[in-house]
């Protein structure tokens, strides 16, 4: 058997949990899924129960992180219209600003055009973070609007989890007029429609935002990824436990970071819409840390090309023990895994040490 040694990969939108829903996963958990799945670098999103919308909130989730990770983790501040003061004082310290428009979930979300356009013209709080993007949780028409504003204002924007065949084309227009826009999909939207999402299937296990679309919607974000109007992959990983999904009021998201490697490259393997290895390296490794600005990826993992292998709920290092993708094909195992040169994972166990893994900015 010849192993193939590839650059470790970067996902730029992950919720790791802590504090206050360790219930669903925490930092080494979290950390731990991302070095079985060929990750070695993560950015953590702000909507936890005490969202990161504060200095003191930011500190103190850097804090806990420092002791329990074992990959590099950035941070995303979240935005809210009453805390543009904190952004001078947070800047040096994130990735980007996160903002949640309109019609989704959560203490976070805002939607009012005087509130948005307050948050355009605060950040970057000042040139040097220029680099920093504006990252959007929208859709429909409110990617439009943001794409608007950030022509208007001069901001570059990312957007998260695009789902929808038009909002690929709002994002390949913007492109073209040469707009600070940047793009990721999650796998759920590639490999998965609404119909996966019915009872009897995934049922509530097949609920996120934004919610699975059709099939014509993954044929084009499919061709987006590949033709390069899609600039990276991100997993979206949002665990909930099994007793919330199966719960009256199921929550939004599931899992996903063990799972796209093998996903994306048995795809690659196919051919599927034209995707390379090469273009797969770029949108899972490469593109990630350039546009959010990370250090030079110090990490590489070895897989086997060849072994396909079918997902299941077992033996998952996600506190929340399930993945939407069970009983699906994944090729090409993850063997090992190094980072800064020590070996971090190997067979199926994380050897690195919890607060091994560094705070990103
Ligand atoms: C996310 C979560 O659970 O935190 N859920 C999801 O369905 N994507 C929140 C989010 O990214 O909108
Ligand atoms: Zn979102
Ligand atoms: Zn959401
Ligand atoms: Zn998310």
């Amino acid at each position: 058997m010849s192993l193939l040694t590839l650059p470790s990969l970067a996902d730029p939108h992950v919720h790791l949990r802590e504090p206050g829903s360790e219930n669903k996963e925490d930092f080494f958990t979290g950390t731990c899924a991302a070095l079985a799945g060929g990750y070695t670098a993560l950015l953590d999103m702000p909507n936890n129960p005490q969202p990161t919308i504060s200095q003191l909130a930011l500190e103190e989730k850097r804090n806990l992180a420092a002791t329990k990770i074992v990959c590099d983790v950035g941070f995303n501040f979240g935005a809210l219209p009453d805390n543009l003061a904190e952004y001078a004082a947070i800047a040096p310290k994130v990735a980007g600003l996160k903002a949640y428009l309109g019609e989704t979930h959560g203490p976070l979300v805002f939607g009012g055009l005087t509130e948005i356009m307050e948050v355009f013209a605060a950040w970057p709080p000042a040139p040097e973070y220029a680099g920093k993007p504006i990252l959007i949780h929208a859709e429909g028409q409110m990617v439009a609007a943001v794409i608007g504003l950030a022509a208007l204002y001069d901001r570059k924007i990312h957007i998260c989890h695009l789902s929808k065949k038009s909002e690929l084309n709002l994002v390949r227009a913007a492109k073209a007029r040469g707009f600070k826009v940047t793009c990721e999909v999650a796998p759920h939207h590639l490999f998965l429609t609404y119909e996966d999402a019915a009872p009897g299937s995934l049922g509530p296990y097949g609920k996120m935002s934004p919610a699975l679309q059709n099939s014509t919607d993954v044929d084009a974000l499919w061709q987006g990824l590949v033709e390069g109007s899609i600039d990276m992959v991100a997993t979206d990983h949002a665990p909930h436990t099994c007793a919330e999904k199966e719960s009256d009021k199921p929550p939004f998201g599931v899992p996903g970071l063990e799972t796209a490697f093998g996903l994306l490259y048995r795809a690659a393997c196919q051919q599927r819409s034209g995707l390379t290895v090469a273009r797969l390296l770029e949108v899972m490794a490469y593109a990630p840390r350039r546009v959010f600005g990370l250090p030079p990826n110090a990490g590489e993992f070895e897989i086997d090309p060849k072994e396909e292998y079918t997902f299941t709920n077992t033996g998952l290092f996600t506190k929340c023990a399930w993945t939407p993708f069970a009983g699906m094909k994944g090729r090409g195992r993850i063997r090992q895994v190094r980072l800064r040169g020590a070996v971090v994972f190997e067979d199926g166990q994380v050897l690195a040490a919890p607060g091994s893994g560094k705070i990103l900015f």
